[in-house]
C-alpha cells in the first residue's frame, strides 16, 4: 500500500501567476454542431457565440455554451489536414484547453517560459467591435493547453472573432453554477512532475484535503495530489494509475485517450437533487451505485439535510470531511472513448472531492457479491 506523503513537492517560493479564474474549457470534437446540441439539449447550456466558414473564420467550426460562470467551446476542424484532425485521431473527443483569464498576458506567458513551460503560442492580439484581447498559451500534460486571456479592453459576450447568436430556443439550464475542479489523468510515475510543474510555473500549491489522509490507493487503484491557486478557486486534481485490487482505471483513460488528458470537470450545483433529475429527464447517462451503498449511507457521513430516499433513488454519493459533507454523482463517458466524463458536485462544507466514496463504493459492491453468494 502507497501512502500520498511520499509525493509531497517542496513548498513553492515562487511569486504565483496572476491568475483571475478559468476563463473558459475548449473541446475539440469531431462534429461541432451536434456536440453543441448535446451540451444545450441534455445539459442545458445556452448557446452564445459561433465562429466558423459562416462567419468568415475558414478552417474550424466552434459554439460557445455557457450556463452561469460555466463556458465550455466546442471546436470542430473543417478540413481534414487540419492540425485539429490530428489531435482527433490520436485522443478523441476532449478538452484542449483549460483558459485562464488574467490581468497581463504577455506577462504570464513570459513569465511561463522563464519557468520552464514550453510555449505554443506567442501573445497575439484579437479585434473585433467590441474591443480587443490579448491571447498567449502555454502546454500542460498531454496535448492539453492552458490560454491566457487578457480581455479587460473587450465588450462583447466572448471573444473576437466569435459572433453573438440569436437567443438559445432550447437550452432549460440545469442548475450549473462554476467549474469546481478540472482532474488531469497522466501515466505511471508521472504525477510529481506534473504537480511541480504548476507548483514552478503559476505558484500553485499542493491543496491539502482529507482525501490526502485516507488510504484509498486500495480500492481505487490511483493517486491523486490536489494543486489550487491562492484563493482555492482553482483547483486540479492529477492522478497516477497505481497498483489495487482491480486495473487502475488511470491506466485504461491513458490508453484510450492516448496519453495524458482531462479526465473530468466538476461543475458545482445549487441543488443536486434538482439538477440529477432535470439531466435524468434529459437522458444524461449517470452512473449507477449499488443500493447496499445507501444502507450505510447515514452510519459513515451522520446527519445530513437531504432526504436520505432521493439519494438512493437518484444514485447520488455523499462524503463527509472534517469541514462538512458534499453531494456527487459522475456522468458517463460524454464520447465512445471511455475519456472524458463530468461530474456534478454540491458542497456542504467540505472541501474534498469524494475519495471516501472509493472505499464506499467497493464495499457495497463487496455487501452485493456477498449477497449472491459469490464472495
Ligand atoms: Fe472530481
Amino acid at each position: 500500500m502507497q501512502l500520498h506523503t511520499a509525493m509531497t513537492p517542496e513548498a513553492s517560493t515562487v511569486e504565483p501567476l496572476p491568475i483571475r479564474r478559468i476563463h473558459h474549457i475548449e473541446l475539440y470534437v469531431g462534429n461541432a454542431k451536434q456536440a453543441s446540441y448535446f451540451y444545450r439539449r441534455a445539459f442545458g447550456f445556452e448557446l452564445i457565440g459561433f465562429a466558423g466558414p459562416e462567419s468568415g473564420v475558414r478552417e474550424t467550426a466552434s459554439y460557445v455554451l455557457r450556463q452561469n460562470k460555466v463556458t465550455l467551446v466546442v471546436t470542430a476542424p473543417v478540413f481534414s489536414d487540419h492540425p485539429i484532425t490530428e489531435w482527433l485521431v490520436k485522443h478523441g473527443d476532449g478538452v484542449r484547453d483549460i483558459a485562464f483569464e488574467v490581468d497581463d498576458a504577455e506577462f504570464c506567458y513570459r513569465k511561463a517560459l522563464e519557468r520552464g513551460a514550453r510555449g505554443v503560442y506567442e501573445p497575439r492580439v484579437l479585434e473585433d467591435e467590441h474591443g480587443k484581447v490579448t491571447i498567449a498559451a502555454i502546454a500542460t500534460y498531454g496535448d492539453v493547453i492552458h490560454s491566457f486571456v487578457e480581455r479587460d479592453a473587450y465588450a462583447g459576450p466572448f471573444l473576437p472573432p466569435y459572433k453573438p447568436t440569436p437567443p438559445d430556443p432550447i437550452a432549460r439550464p440545469v442548475g450549473f453554477r462554476h467549474i469546481d475542479h478540472v482532474v488531469g489523468n497522466v501515466g505511471w510515475n508521472q504525477m510529481a512532475e506534473h504537480v511541480a510543474f504548476y507548483n514552478r510555473v503559476f505558484g500553485f500549491q499542493r491543496f491539502v484535503s482529507f482525501d490526502d489522509k485516507d488510504i484509498s490507493t486500495e480500492y481505487s487503484a490511483l493517486r491523486s495530489t490536489v494543486v489550487a491557486n491562492e484563493n482555492k478557486w482553482i483547483k486540479f486534481p492529477i492522478n497516477e494509475p497505481a497498483e489495487g485490487k482491480r486495473r487502475s482505471q488511470i491506466e485504461e483513460f491513458v490508453l484510450y485517450n492516448n496519453g495524458p488528458g482531462v479526465q473530468h470537470i466538476a461543475l458545482e450545483c445549487e441543488n443536486i437533487i434538482e439538477t440529477v433529475r432535470l439531466l435524468r429527464a434529459n437522458g444524461v447517462e449517470l452512473l449507477s451505485t449499488p443500493s447496499t451503498y445507501y444502507d450505510m449511507l447515514e452510519h459513515r457521513v451522520g446527519t445530513i439535510d437531504e432526504d436520505l430516499a432521493a439519494l438512493r433513488e437518484l444514485n447520488i454519493l455523499v462524503d463527509r470531511d472534517d469541514k462538512g459533507y458534499m453531494l456527487q454523482i459522475f456522468t458517463k463517458p460524454v464520447q465512445d472513448r471511455p475519456t472524458l466524463f463530468y461530474e456534478l458536485i454540491q458542497r456542504k462544507g467540505a472541501e474534498s472531492f469524494g475519495k471516501g466514496n472509493f472505499k464506499a463504493l467497493f464495499e457495497a459492491i463487496e455487501r452485493e457479491q456477498a449477497l449472491r453468494g459469490n464472495l
